[in-house]
């Protein structure tokens, strides 16, 4: 049986409720060879039965012995962040209680308690340098530059890199993983992928929802701290790169940096939509972007000239995230390969063909349905994550080199100023004139 010791900082939370607690809780009913103890901490006097009630609302499958012997795994203690000795009796809890010195940490924490959290766990041994204490940093990693270093310091005097996970679910995503295997483990992609042959790319992560009563944390980020920093980045990366030499993180985030460095942000606008001010903790005049478009460049050899578009957007007319990769056509219709991460996972190639009788030639897609081959793309994307975690599989994690840079970018698009205009909801959002987008 491979044990586990799950200490969950933000138990009390939104993400904790929705995912974690949920996906835990699947991990442990598909993988029998499982165990863990949870202990869910947080600041709030909640206590283990309003935690779980709440979370059980969200589980995809269910029933009810595997329930009530999850429940029986989650423990309850109360701790602020900031109080050393809540940490130490945090500690003197989990070590009377644990049965494995394996531990994995989970913050689903503010991002500003992050730097004084890892201090904390170093301090009262609740993580240890070197032991199997694995600790992971839900996003966002700080909210600019100077706090993702200032974190990446704090981490960096206490534990060793090997211990850390700076998590983007994105990067778990069935369809998301995919991009690498279908790039560089057939033959057909890599001679084409350039610009001699590609036209433009499109990324798109749109949603139809709004901010969810997450206003006091979206009114601080926006689209572009809370979305594009991280996941379109990520998808970004993962269609650019050279063929990393090895598959290990290391070496995707060699690549994944050298794209980054030479990434300009070429023109773009923002987005706000109607309505967004009367949201619960959003400031009457509020400039927070809820939406944002992007024309970008990508000065390497392989890239040149090439134009990516880069959108993402809350309250839009479609829930969806995609790209497409736009192959240069004159006369017939371009060969498109579409990406589809969410909600139907995929690849979709778009060719010509001719129809015998008339001989006119028209466009024909070839579909790869992940779930109509290989089953449902979900376990969701945190179940995955979690088991990775446990897997040591640090290809989920972003390093701390590219996400420095990534936040990097953030402050060069913050500087350009971009004009911030009104939308109707469920609408496809503004966008700048004179683009190719399909
Ligand atoms: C999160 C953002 O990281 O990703 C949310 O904070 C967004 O604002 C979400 O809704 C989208 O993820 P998914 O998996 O639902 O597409």
């Amino acid at each position: 049986m491979n044990k586990y010791t799950i200490i969950l900082f933000g138990a009390t939370g939104n993400l904790a409720k929705r995912k974690l607690i949920p996906s835990l809780y699947s991990l442990l009913r598909h993988n029998k060879d499982l165990d863990f103890l949870i202990i869910g901490a947080a600041k709030d006097k909640n206590n283990t039965s309003d935690i779980l009630k709440k979370a059980k609302e969200h589980l995809i499958e269910y029933d009810e012995v595997s329930w009530k012997n999850f429940e029986k795994k989650f423990y309850y203690k109360q701790l602020d962040f900031e109080n050393l000795q809540d940490y130490i009796s945090l500690e003197k809890f989990v070590s009377k209680l644990e049965k494995s010195p394996k531990r994995i940490i989970y913050l689903s924490a503010p991002t500003d308690f992050f730097c004084g959290i890892t201090q904390n766990l170093a301090d009262s041994k609740i993580a240890i340098k070197n032991a199997d204490h694995r600790i992971a940093y839900e996003k966002p990693f700080g909210w600019d530059l100077k706090s993702c270093k200032e974190i990446n310091k704090c981490i960096k005097k206490n534990f060793s890199e090997s211990q850390i996970f700076r998590i983007d679910h994105y990067l778990t995503k069935a369809i998301v993983t995919n991009i690498s295997i279908i790039r560089f483990v057939n033959t057909i992609f890599e001679p084409t992928w350039n610009n001699k042959y590609i036209d433009h790319i499109e990324i798109s992560l749109s949603e139809t929802i709004g901010i969810e009563n997450r206003g006091k944390f979206y009114d601080k980020y926006g689209a572009l701290k809370d979305v594009f920093q991280n996941h379109i980045l990520q998808i970004l990366s993962l269609i650019t790169i050279d063929k990393p030499k090895t598959d290990t993180q290391k070496d995707f985030a060699k690549e994944k940096l050298k794209i980054f460095k030479k990434l300009v942000i070429k023109d773009g606008i923002l987005g706000q939509y109607d309505g967004y001010k009367n949201e619960s903790d959003v400031s009457k005049n509020s400039k927070t972007e809820t939406y944002v478009f992007l024309k970008a460049h990508i000065n390497t050899k392989r890239w040149n000239g090439v134009n990516f578009y880069l959108t993402t957007g809350k309250k839009l007319s479609q829930q969806k995230a995609l790209a497409k990769i736009v192959y240069k056509a004159d006369k017939y219709h371009p060969n498109v390969l579409t990406i589809a991460i969410s909600p139907d996972s995929g690849f979709i190639l778009q060719l010509n063909a001719q129809k015998s009788d008339d001989k006119k030639i028209f466009p024909i897609s070839m579909d790869f349905c992940y779930r109509c081959l290989l089953g449902p793309d979900s376990p969701h994307s945190y179940e995955v994550l979690l088991k990775e975690i446990i897997d040591n599989n640090h290809n989920i994690s972003v390093s701390s080199d590219v996400i420095e840079q990534a936040w990097k970018i953030i402050e060069k698009i913050k500087k350009m100023k971009l004009p911030l205009v009104i939308y109707k909801p469920n609408t496809q959002g503004p966008r700048l004139k004179e683009t190719e987008i399909i």
